[in-house]
């Protein structure tokens, strides 16, 4: 059922660069984020009724798509845009790779965005991670996943850039085991094509879902079990892509 590309996997990069471009995102990530986010009337991020769809939609049919924008604290989708639009004009973005070790391939013939991890920094990624984290647990307390961690990274993808039908991670690994993809893009219309084509976890062949990538929309998946793709942009995207992993720490590359 897989093609080459299905059993792609792509390996995260420590990235040096990131920290330096630190300074450059402390000047940005809000204070302004913070006034907006710690109001009385803030709506838990993440409640119980919803954990419960989340893991109803995995364990039914392997993926979902979602709307975070009323999920997340106000003002946070603008704040992270606003990182990775910063990030993307210094050289803290790097061409993403697939393989691993020593097999790492940076091949613009699979994939040609550009990320940058995301070490929970900054205000707005600190407000991120707590959500992410809290649908860890979620998930780890109705699905018994054992997810350990998440990693998250920006990408931008330039107009022309796409990825190739892929599988997040080789199955029984157990490294990569639920994927989460958040989109940052405000005013995204059908013409600005970049959309997440979903594919059936029994039959690769078969498209499940086609998603736009607008500010607020997520999808959420088995990491190891639904092919997807990235068609090309014609406009620059923005997403963030988060692995919940059962590993603690990665395999020695
Ligand atoms: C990925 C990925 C999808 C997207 O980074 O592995 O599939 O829509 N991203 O950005
Ligand atoms: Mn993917």
């Amino acid at each position: 059922m897989h093609s080459d590309t299905d059993q792609a996997i792509i390996i995260p990069f420590p990235d040096p660069v990131l920290e330096r471009a630190a300074d450059q995102l402390e000047q940005v990530a809000g204070d302004e984020l913070i006034s907006t986010v710690t109001g009385a009337d803030v709506q838990p991020a993440v409640d119980d009724f919803w954990l419960d769809e989340l893991a109803d939609g995995l364990s039914e049919s392997a993926w979902m798509e979602l709307d975070l924008t009323r999920r997340l604290p106000a003002g946070l989708l603008a704040a992270l845009r606003n990182e990775v639009a910063i990030l993307d004009k210094t050289e803290a973005m790097n061409r993403a790779g697939i393989g691993r070790g020593t097999d790492l391939v940076k091949d613009r013939s699979v994939r040609r965005d550009k990320i940058a991890w995301l070490d929970g920094y900054s205000e707005p990624q600190r407000l991120l991670f707590e959500c992410l984290e809290q649908i860890r647990e979620g998930l780890n307390r109705r699905l018994y996943l054992g997810l350990k961690r998440f990693e998250a990274h920006y990408a931008t993808y330039h107009p022309g850039d796409f990825y190739k039908r892929h599988l997040d991670s080789f199955r029984g690994r157990a490294s990569r085991v639920v994927s989460l993809v958040l989109y940052l893009n405000e005013d995204w219309g059908l013409e600005d094509g970049g959309e997440l084509r979903v594919f059936s976890a029994a039959d690769s062949g078969q498209m499940v879902g086609q998603v736009r990538p607008e500010a607020g929309r997520a999808v959420l998946f088995l990491s190891e079990q639904v092919p997807h793709e990235v068609l090309p942009a014609r406009r620059t995207r923005y997403s963030i892509a988060c692995w919940f992993r059962q590993d603690e720490v990665p395999l020695p590359l």
